[in-house]
Protein backbone atom coordinates (compact mmCIF):
# COMPACT_ATOMS: atom_id res chain seq x y z
CA UNK A 1 0.00 0.00 0.00
CA UNK A 2 1.34 3.56 -0.82
CA UNK A 3 2.47 5.30 2.13
CA UNK A 4 0.58 7.39 3.92
CA UNK A 5 1.87 11.68 3.94
CA UNK A 6 1.58 11.22 7.50
CA UNK A 7 0.73 8.24 10.34
CA UNK A 8 0.25 8.54 14.03
CA UNK A 9 1.31 5.82 16.04
CA UNK A 10 1.85 4.69 19.82
CA UNK A 11 -1.20 6.17 21.36
CA UNK A 12 -3.23 5.17 24.44
CA UNK A 13 -6.18 5.68 22.39
CA UNK A 14 -7.84 7.70 19.68
CA UNK A 15 -11.01 9.11 20.78
CA UNK A 16 -12.95 9.04 17.43
CA UNK A 17 -15.75 10.96 19.02
CA UNK A 18 -18.16 8.93 16.82
CA UNK A 19 -20.44 6.87 19.33
CA UNK A 20 -24.01 7.10 20.26
CA UNK A 21 -25.47 7.55 23.33
CA UNK A 22 -23.80 8.96 26.72
CA UNK A 23 -21.13 11.07 27.05
CA UNK A 24 -18.50 8.20 27.67
CA UNK A 25 -20.26 5.88 24.66
CA UNK A 26 -19.83 9.14 21.88
CA UNK A 27 -16.36 9.32 22.57
CA UNK A 28 -15.66 5.84 21.02
CA UNK A 29 -12.16 5.08 21.63
CA UNK A 30 -10.00 2.83 19.66
CA UNK A 31 -7.53 1.68 22.19
CA UNK A 32 -3.84 1.52 20.51
CA UNK A 33 -4.81 3.27 17.74
CA UNK A 34 -2.82 4.56 14.69
CA UNK A 35 -4.26 6.93 12.21
CA UNK A 36 -3.42 7.58 8.45
CA UNK A 37 -3.60 10.73 7.16
CA UNK A 38 -3.55 12.08 3.00
CA UNK A 39 -4.28 14.89 0.63
CA UNK A 40 -5.16 16.78 4.40
CA UNK A 41 -7.81 14.12 5.49
CA UNK A 42 -8.51 10.95 7.74
CA UNK A 43 -7.12 7.84 5.02
CA UNK A 44 -7.21 5.19 7.62
CA UNK A 45 -7.98 4.18 11.51
CA UNK A 46 -7.28 1.21 12.95
CA UNK A 47 -4.57 -0.64 15.23
CA UNK A 48 -2.33 -2.49 12.64
CA UNK A 49 -1.01 0.48 9.80
CA UNK A 50 -1.38 -1.35 6.84
CA UNK A 51 1.38 0.85 5.22
CA UNK A 52 4.25 3.12 6.66
CA UNK A 53 3.95 7.32 6.64
CA UNK A 54 6.71 9.52 4.68
CA UNK A 55 6.47 11.51 8.08
CA UNK A 56 5.31 9.45 11.23
CA UNK A 57 4.68 10.89 14.85
CA UNK A 58 4.70 9.18 17.84
CA UNK A 59 2.25 9.93 20.08
CA UNK A 60 4.25 8.07 23.14
CA UNK A 61 1.62 6.74 25.14
CA UNK A 62 -0.43 9.81 24.60
CA UNK A 63 -3.90 9.82 23.66
CA UNK A 64 -5.05 11.65 20.21
CA UNK A 65 -8.64 13.50 19.06
CA UNK A 66 -10.23 15.74 16.92
CA UNK A 67 -8.84 19.51 16.92
CA UNK A 68 -10.47 21.43 19.20
CA UNK A 69 -13.35 24.20 17.52
CA UNK A 70 -13.37 27.38 20.14
CA UNK A 71 -17.22 28.00 18.83
CA UNK A 72 -17.87 31.20 20.33
CA UNK A 73 -15.00 34.15 20.16
CA UNK A 74 -14.61 37.47 20.24
CA UNK A 75 -10.58 37.81 19.25
CA UNK A 76 -10.98 40.65 16.90
CA UNK A 77 -10.90 43.32 18.43
CA UNK A 78 -8.41 46.83 19.81
CA UNK A 79 -7.96 48.13 23.09
CA UNK A 80 -8.07 47.15 26.75
CA UNK A 81 -10.07 46.85 29.40
CA UNK A 82 -7.84 45.92 32.59
CA UNK A 83 -8.94 48.70 34.06
CA UNK A 84 -12.56 47.54 34.09
CA UNK A 85 -11.26 44.20 35.78
CA UNK A 86 -10.03 46.36 38.59
CA UNK A 87 -13.17 48.12 38.79
CA UNK A 88 -14.81 44.90 39.17
CA UNK A 89 -12.03 43.85 41.73
CA UNK A 90 -13.40 46.80 43.40
CA UNK A 91 -16.64 45.93 43.47
CA UNK A 92 -18.41 47.13 40.79
CA UNK A 93 -20.31 45.02 38.93
CA UNK A 94 -20.28 44.02 34.80
CA UNK A 95 -23.52 45.47 34.56
CA UNK A 96 -23.11 48.77 36.31
CA UNK A 97 -19.43 48.98 34.54
CA UNK A 98 -21.58 49.25 31.41
CA UNK A 99 -24.22 51.14 32.08
CA UNK A 100 -21.62 53.73 32.90
CA UNK A 101 -20.31 53.93 29.61
CA UNK A 102 -17.63 51.27 29.87
CA UNK A 103 -17.84 47.84 29.06
CA UNK A 104 -18.86 46.98 24.96
CA UNK A 105 -18.70 50.68 24.05
CA UNK A 106 -15.49 50.88 25.67
CA UNK A 107 -13.65 48.37 23.15
CA UNK A 108 -16.35 50.14 20.30
CA UNK A 109 -14.54 53.65 20.68
CA UNK A 110 -10.64 51.54 20.28
CA UNK A 111 -12.24 48.94 17.55
CA UNK A 112 -13.28 51.82 15.60
CA UNK A 113 -10.29 53.37 15.71
CA UNK A 114 -8.12 50.73 14.56
CA UNK A 115 -6.97 49.97 11.05
CA UNK A 116 -7.69 46.43 9.39
CA UNK A 117 -3.79 45.83 9.73
CA UNK A 118 -3.60 46.54 13.36
CA UNK A 119 -6.77 44.60 13.75
CA UNK A 120 -5.16 41.26 12.38
CA UNK A 121 -1.61 42.32 13.81
CA UNK A 122 -3.51 42.24 17.74
CA UNK A 123 -5.56 39.25 16.74
CA UNK A 124 -2.65 37.18 15.64
CA UNK A 125 -1.30 36.43 18.95
CA UNK A 126 -4.25 35.23 20.76
CA UNK A 127 -5.03 33.07 17.63
CA UNK A 128 -1.76 31.31 18.26
CA UNK A 129 -2.50 31.09 21.74
CA UNK A 130 -5.96 28.61 20.88
CA UNK A 131 -3.81 26.71 18.55
CA UNK A 132 -1.40 25.61 20.81
CA UNK A 133 -4.24 24.66 22.94
CA UNK A 134 -5.07 22.50 20.52
CA UNK A 135 -7.50 24.92 18.22
CA UNK A 136 -7.84 24.41 14.89
CA UNK A 137 -11.20 25.82 14.18
CA UNK A 138 -12.59 28.94 15.90
CA UNK A 139 -16.27 30.78 15.33
CA UNK A 140 -14.92 34.87 15.44
CA UNK A 141 -17.75 37.44 16.06
CA UNK A 142 -18.22 41.07 14.76
CA UNK A 143 -19.53 43.45 17.09
CA UNK A 144 -17.01 46.13 17.96
CA UNK A 145 -17.93 47.90 15.09
CA UNK A 146 -21.32 48.90 16.03
CA UNK A 147 -21.41 51.21 12.62
CA UNK A 148 -21.58 49.51 9.01
CA UNK A 149 -18.07 49.88 8.42
CA UNK A 150 -16.39 48.69 11.07
CA UNK A 151 -18.38 45.84 11.63
CA UNK A 152 -17.83 45.18 7.83
CA UNK A 153 -14.31 45.53 8.28
CA UNK A 154 -13.67 43.01 10.97
CA UNK A 155 -15.80 40.78 9.48
CA UNK A 156 -13.44 41.32 6.61
CA UNK A 157 -9.79 41.15 8.90
CA UNK A 158 -11.97 37.81 10.12
CA UNK A 159 -11.63 36.44 6.58
CA UNK A 160 -8.31 37.54 6.24
CA UNK A 161 -6.78 36.14 9.13
CA UNK A 162 -8.24 32.83 7.63
CA UNK A 163 -5.87 32.73 5.37
CA UNK A 164 -3.00 34.18 7.32
CA UNK A 165 -2.80 31.62 9.87
CA UNK A 166 -3.55 27.95 10.33
CA UNK A 167 -7.04 28.07 12.61
CA UNK A 168 -9.75 28.03 10.43
CA UNK A 169 -12.03 30.95 11.02
CA UNK A 170 -15.93 30.99 10.61
CA UNK A 171 -17.34 34.89 10.57
CA UNK A 172 -20.30 35.57 12.71
CA UNK A 173 -22.16 39.32 12.19
CA UNK A 174 -22.79 40.97 15.85
CA UNK A 175 -24.20 44.12 14.51
CA UNK A 176 -26.63 43.83 17.26
CA UNK A 177 -23.87 43.53 20.34
CA UNK A 178 -24.73 46.80 21.83
CA UNK A 179 -26.64 49.96 20.99
CA UNK A 180 -24.52 52.49 19.39
CA UNK A 181 -23.38 55.93 20.67
CA UNK A 182 -25.07 57.21 17.94
CA UNK A 183 -28.53 55.01 18.02
CA UNK A 184 -29.48 55.81 22.02
CA UNK A 185 -32.59 57.51 21.06
CA UNK A 186 -33.19 55.46 17.72
CA UNK A 187 -32.42 52.18 18.50
CA UNK A 188 -34.63 50.82 16.22
CA UNK A 189 -33.01 53.16 13.73
CA UNK A 190 -29.86 50.58 14.01
CA UNK A 191 -31.62 47.44 13.97
CA UNK A 192 -33.72 48.77 10.50
CA UNK A 193 -29.99 49.66 8.99
CA UNK A 194 -28.82 46.65 10.42
CA UNK A 195 -31.56 44.65 8.53
CA UNK A 196 -31.75 47.04 5.13
CA UNK A 197 -27.70 47.62 4.96
CA UNK A 198 -26.02 45.80 6.87
CA UNK A 199 -27.32 42.34 5.97
CA UNK A 200 -27.57 41.78 2.42
CA UNK A 201 -23.55 42.89 2.17
CA UNK A 202 -22.70 40.23 4.65
CA UNK A 203 -24.41 37.57 3.25
CA UNK A 204 -23.34 38.72 -1.08
CA UNK A 205 -19.94 39.14 0.34
CA UNK A 206 -20.56 35.76 2.01
CA UNK A 207 -18.38 37.21 5.22
CA UNK A 208 -20.84 35.79 8.00
CA UNK A 209 -22.28 32.11 8.41
CA UNK A 210 -23.77 33.00 11.41
CA UNK A 211 -26.11 36.15 12.59
CA UNK A 212 -25.99 36.25 16.32
CA UNK A 213 -27.63 39.18 18.73
CA UNK A 214 -26.77 39.84 22.58
CA UNK A 215 -30.30 39.80 24.58
CA UNK A 216 -30.27 41.64 27.51
CA UNK A 217 -31.28 44.51 29.69
CA UNK A 218 -28.20 46.40 28.25
CA UNK A 219 -28.57 45.17 24.56
CA UNK A 220 -31.65 44.23 22.38
CA UNK A 221 -34.74 43.27 23.63
CA UNK A 222 -36.79 39.51 21.88
CA UNK A 223 -38.46 41.64 19.43
CA UNK A 224 -35.47 43.34 17.91
CA UNK A 225 -33.63 39.86 18.15
CA UNK A 226 -36.13 38.01 16.14
CA UNK A 227 -36.78 40.88 13.39
CA UNK A 228 -33.16 40.69 12.98
CA UNK A 229 -32.41 37.01 13.01
CA UNK A 230 -35.68 36.12 10.27
CA UNK A 231 -34.28 38.45 8.24
CA UNK A 232 -30.26 37.08 7.91
CA UNK A 233 -31.93 33.42 7.48
CA UNK A 234 -34.08 34.90 4.47
CA UNK A 235 -30.41 35.58 3.35
CA UNK A 236 -28.92 32.41 4.19
CA UNK A 237 -27.12 33.76 7.49
CA UNK A 238 -27.72 30.79 10.27
CA UNK A 239 -29.50 32.30 13.36
CA UNK A 240 -27.26 32.34 17.19
CA UNK A 241 -28.08 34.07 20.61
CA UNK A 242 -26.06 35.33 23.15
CA UNK A 243 -29.10 34.97 26.13
CA UNK A 244 -30.09 34.38 29.46
CA UNK A 245 -26.33 35.62 30.63
CA UNK A 246 -26.53 38.20 33.36
CA UNK A 247 -30.63 38.79 33.50
CA UNK A 248 -32.93 36.19 33.29
CA UNK A 249 -34.84 37.09 29.93
CA UNK A 250 -36.57 33.94 28.56
CA UNK A 251 -34.12 33.73 25.51
CA UNK A 252 -33.08 29.98 25.12
CA UNK A 253 -37.18 29.95 24.67
CA UNK A 254 -36.63 32.29 21.70
CA UNK A 255 -33.60 30.73 20.23
CA UNK A 256 -35.78 27.31 20.19
CA UNK A 257 -38.66 29.15 18.91
CA UNK A 258 -36.13 30.72 16.15
CA UNK A 259 -34.72 27.54 15.32
CA UNK A 260 -31.33 28.82 16.05
CA UNK A 261 -28.21 27.08 16.07
CA UNK A 262 -27.08 27.39 19.28
CA UNK A 263 -28.21 29.61 22.30
CA UNK A 264 -25.00 30.87 24.40
CA UNK A 265 -24.32 31.64 28.00
CA UNK A 266 -27.21 30.24 29.82
CA UNK A 267 -26.23 31.16 33.29
CA UNK A 268 -29.98 32.51 33.95
CA UNK A 269 -31.97 29.93 32.27
CA UNK A 270 -35.09 28.41 33.47
CA UNK A 271 -36.18 25.00 33.67
CA UNK A 272 -38.60 25.85 30.93
CA UNK A 273 -35.87 27.46 28.71
CA UNK A 274 -34.14 23.93 29.26
CA UNK A 275 -36.55 22.19 27.78
CA UNK A 276 -37.17 24.11 24.97
CA UNK A 277 -33.30 23.66 23.70
CA UNK A 278 -34.17 20.37 24.06
CA UNK A 279 -37.38 20.31 22.27
CA UNK A 280 -35.82 22.37 19.19
CA UNK A 281 -32.54 20.54 19.02
CA UNK A 282 -30.57 23.53 19.84
CA UNK A 283 -27.11 23.35 21.15
CA UNK A 284 -26.16 25.32 24.27
CA UNK A 285 -22.67 26.93 24.24
CA UNK A 286 -21.29 27.22 27.54
CA UNK A 287 -18.59 30.36 28.50
CA UNK A 288 -17.33 29.10 32.08
CA UNK A 289 -14.60 31.15 31.77
CA UNK A 290 -16.88 34.56 31.46
CA UNK A 291 -19.05 33.64 34.06
CA UNK A 292 -15.58 33.48 36.42
CA UNK A 293 -14.35 36.59 35.07
CA UNK A 294 -16.64 38.67 34.77
CA UNK A 295 -17.81 37.85 38.20
CA UNK A 296 -21.49 36.96 36.78
CA UNK A 297 -22.57 34.13 38.67
CA UNK A 298 -24.32 31.38 38.78
CA UNK A 299 -22.66 29.39 36.55
CA UNK A 300 -25.01 27.68 33.80
CA UNK A 301 -26.94 24.80 34.78
CA UNK A 302 -24.77 22.45 32.76
CA UNK A 303 -25.79 19.12 34.00
CA UNK A 304 -29.42 19.63 33.87
CA UNK A 305 -28.93 20.87 30.22
CA UNK A 306 -27.06 17.31 29.47
CA UNK A 307 -29.67 15.12 31.69
CA UNK A 308 -32.15 17.01 29.34
CA UNK A 309 -30.31 15.89 26.43
CA UNK A 310 -29.20 18.87 24.87
CA UNK A 311 -25.94 18.64 23.02
CA UNK A 312 -23.30 20.99 25.10
CA UNK A 313 -20.70 23.26 23.58
CA UNK A 314 -17.80 24.68 25.26
CA UNK A 315 -15.93 28.07 24.63
CA UNK A 316 -13.45 30.03 25.95
CA UNK A 317 -15.14 33.38 24.35
CA UNK A 318 -12.25 35.22 24.70
CA UNK A 319 -13.11 38.93 24.66
CA UNK A 320 -11.52 41.89 26.34
CA UNK A 321 -14.16 42.87 28.69
CA UNK A 322 -15.68 39.36 30.42
CA UNK A 323 -13.29 36.66 29.44
CA UNK A 324 -9.87 37.60 28.43
CA UNK A 325 -8.48 33.83 28.50
CA UNK A 326 -7.50 31.60 25.29
CA UNK A 327 -7.19 28.62 27.56
CA UNK A 328 -9.19 25.83 26.47
CA UNK A 329 -8.25 24.11 29.99
CA UNK A 330 -9.58 25.98 32.41
CA UNK A 331 -12.68 26.29 30.10
CA UNK A 332 -12.97 22.60 30.41
CA UNK A 333 -11.71 22.82 34.17
CA UNK A 334 -14.58 24.92 35.31
CA UNK A 335 -17.53 23.41 32.88
CA UNK A 336 -16.84 20.25 35.31
CA UNK A 337 -15.93 21.80 38.64
CA UNK A 338 -18.68 24.62 38.04
CA UNK A 339 -20.99 23.55 35.67
CA UNK A 340 -21.28 19.73 36.83
CA UNK A 341 -20.34 18.10 33.30
CA UNK A 342 -18.29 15.29 33.68
CA UNK A 343 -14.97 15.18 31.57
CA UNK A 344 -16.65 13.54 28.93
CA UNK A 345 -18.90 15.73 28.43
CA UNK A 346 -16.47 18.45 28.68
CA UNK A 347 -14.56 16.54 26.45
CA UNK A 348 -17.26 16.63 23.84
CA UNK A 349 -17.66 20.44 24.38
CA UNK A 350 -14.63 21.00 22.43
CA UNK A 351 -15.01 18.69 19.72
CA UNK A 352 -17.89 17.10 18.46
CA UNK A 353 -20.82 19.34 20.15
CA UNK A 354 -18.69 22.39 19.22
CA UNK A 355 -18.52 21.11 15.69
CA UNK A 356 -22.24 20.77 15.48
CA UNK A 357 -22.54 24.57 16.80
CA UNK A 358 -21.04 25.95 14.05
CA UNK A 359 -22.84 23.78 11.91
CA UNK A 360 -19.42 21.67 10.61
CA UNK A 361 -20.46 18.27 11.47
CA UNK A 362 -17.16 17.21 9.43
CA UNK A 363 -15.17 18.39 12.30
CA UNK A 364 -14.77 17.54 16.34
CA UNK A 365 -14.63 13.66 14.58
CA UNK A 366 -12.37 11.25 13.42
CA UNK A 367 -13.20 8.82 10.74
CA UNK A 368 -12.11 7.91 7.62
CA UNK A 369 -12.38 11.02 5.50
CA UNK A 370 -12.73 13.77 7.85
CA UNK A 371 -10.42 16.82 7.95
CA UNK A 372 -7.06 15.92 9.49
CA UNK A 373 -7.03 17.83 12.27
CA UNK A 374 -5.65 16.38 15.08
CA UNK A 375 -3.94 17.09 18.41
CA UNK A 376 -1.94 14.58 20.46
CA UNK A 377 -1.67 14.77 24.08
CA UNK A 378 0.84 13.92 26.23
CA UNK A 379 -1.01 11.92 28.70
CA UNK A 380 -2.66 9.12 28.54
CA UNK A 381 -6.42 10.03 29.16
CA UNK A 382 -8.58 12.85 28.11
CA UNK A 383 -9.57 12.98 32.16
CA UNK A 384 -6.48 14.56 32.79
CA UNK A 385 -7.07 17.46 31.06
CA UNK A 386 -9.85 19.03 33.29
CA UNK A 387 -7.93 17.35 36.27
CA UNK A 388 -4.57 19.22 35.34
CA UNK A 389 -6.21 22.41 36.07
CA UNK A 390 -5.93 25.34 33.47
CA UNK A 391 -2.54 23.54 32.16
CA UNK A 392 -2.38 22.49 28.94
CA UNK A 393 -0.84 19.35 27.94
CA UNK A 394 -1.07 19.87 24.03
CA UNK A 395 1.92 17.97 22.84
CA UNK A 396 1.30 18.27 18.90
CA UNK A 397 -1.48 19.97 16.82
CA UNK A 398 -1.95 18.65 13.22
CA UNK A 399 -3.78 20.72 10.86
CA UNK A 400 -5.25 19.49 7.58
CA UNK A 401 -2.19 16.96 7.39
CA UNK A 402 0.06 19.11 8.60
CA UNK A 403 2.03 19.15 11.80
CA UNK A 404 2.22 22.32 13.14
CA UNK A 405 3.48 21.88 16.79
O1 LIG B 1 -19.97 36.98 25.11
N1 LIG B 1 -22.27 38.89 26.20
C1 LIG B 1 -21.88 39.68 25.41
N2 LIG B 1 -20.71 39.70 24.74
C2 LIG B 1 -19.47 39.24 25.26
C3 LIG B 1 -18.86 40.24 26.16
C4 LIG B 1 -18.21 41.28 25.38
C5 LIG B 1 -17.46 42.32 26.17
O2 LIG B 1 -17.67 42.55 27.38
O3 LIG B 1 -16.68 42.96 25.48
C6 LIG B 1 -19.66 37.88 25.89
O4 LIG B 1 -19.51 37.70 27.10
Amino acid sequence: MERFDLLIHGTSEILTCTGEGRAEAKLAPLVGGALGIRDGRVAWLGTEPPARGIMELDARGGFVGPGFIDCHTHVVFAGDRSGEFEQRCQGQTYLEIAAAGGGIARTVTATRAASEAELIDLALPRLERLLRHGVTTAEVKSGYGLDLETELRMLKVIRRLGELQPVTLIGTLLALHAVPPEFKADRAGWVKKVIDELLPVVAAEKLARFNDVFVEQTAFTHEEARACLEAGRKRGLLPRLHVDQLTPNGGAQLAASLGAVTADHLEQISPEGIAALAAAGTVAVLAPTSTLFAKARPFAPGRALCDAGVRVALCTNCNPGSSHSENVFLAMGLACVENGLTPAEAYLGFTRHAADAIAEPELGRLQVGSPADVVIFNTSSYRALPYHFAMNDVAHVVKAGRPLY
